[in-house]
């Protein structure tokens, strides 16, 4: 990569390290997949500890920054222009079922503003990386959003609603208003990896409602580095805000953003 500011250093020396035992935790889950006890409080271990060693190394090298993190809420630090947003596991479910499609997603905002973010895949060992004016990259490649102009030709990520989470019925009006319009749909659980898989021009675009800031804030700067467009679902940027966001390049998300807003 081009330029690496030593804050995204930090932010990638802690997701490495955060990430190792989450390798070793995912050998243990194919095993508890059959055991009466089942994985989850297994699970909400790995989760309280990836997020413990991520705040740990962050804060070492940071001191004073705050956080906003899944499992531990906002915390804010003496410094108030600085905050890592954070989500210690994204695919929870993913990593439950012993599915290697999971990621830690940190992002760093300095004033408000998104300047860093890595998502990094442990069970893969993708590594996602952008700095702000500097790029979007993957293992060291630089990434370009997809070039395809055409719906009839894309491929989008979304995120479906679950128990006691999301509007199920303003997802099937969505759902029902895009999937005849596009070569095809993808739910494939880490939001956070959706997005870089869409800086990546491996999807053409992502839409999901009700996400965390913690799910976005490292892939949308990720998108917008790779030279895509991220707006809510009404065309603004409150995306961290209302949780609702669409991702893809120039000329797809116009196209994309007319049918969401029309779907009933
Ligand atoms: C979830 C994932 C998923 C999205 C959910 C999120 P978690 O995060 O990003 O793709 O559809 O709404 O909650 O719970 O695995 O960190
Ligand atoms: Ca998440
Ligand atoms: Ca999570």
């Amino acid at each position: 990569m081009a330029y690496i500011s030593p804050a995204l250093n930090v932010m990638i020396a802690a997701a490495r390290k955060a990430g190792r035992p989450l390798i070793r935790d995912l050998g243990e889950l194919e095993n508890l997949q059959v055991s009466m006890k089942g994985p989850s409080d297994f699970v909400t271990n790995a989760d309280k500890r990836t997020e413990r060693i991520l705040i740990e190394e962050l804060s070492r090298a940071r001191p004073g920054y705050g956080f906003l993190g899944e499992e531990g809420g906002a915390v804010e630090g003496p410094d108030k222009t600085h905050r890592f947003i954070i989500d210690p596991i994204d695919g929870t479910l993913n990593f439950l079922h012993g599915v290697p499609h999971f990621a830690i997603s940190i992002a760093l905002e300095r004033e408000g503003q998104l300047v860093s973010a890595v998502v990094y895949n442990p069970a893969t060992d993708d590594l996602f990386v952008a700095e702000k004016g500097h790029g979007a990259y993957l293992n060291d490649k630089r990434l370009k959003i997809a070039a395809r102009k055409n719906l009839n030709e894309a491929v989008l990520a979304t995120g479906v609603p679950f128990r006691g989470h999301g509007d199920a019925a303003r997802f099937m009006a969505e759902l029902d208003a895009v999937m005849t319009n596009v070569a095809g749909i993808r739910r494939f659980g880490a939001a956070s990896l959706d997005l870089a898989f869409v800086a990546a021009g491996r999807f053409d675009a992502f839409w999901e409602r009700d996400l965390a800031p913690w799910d976005i804030a490292a892939g949308l700067l990720l998108v917008r580095e790779a030279q895509g467009v991220v707006s809510d679902l009404s065309g603004g940027a409150n995306m961290l805000d209302t949780g609702h966001i669409l991702a893809a390049n120039d000329p797809l998300h116009p196209q994309l953003l007319k049918i969401l807003r029309a779907a009933k």
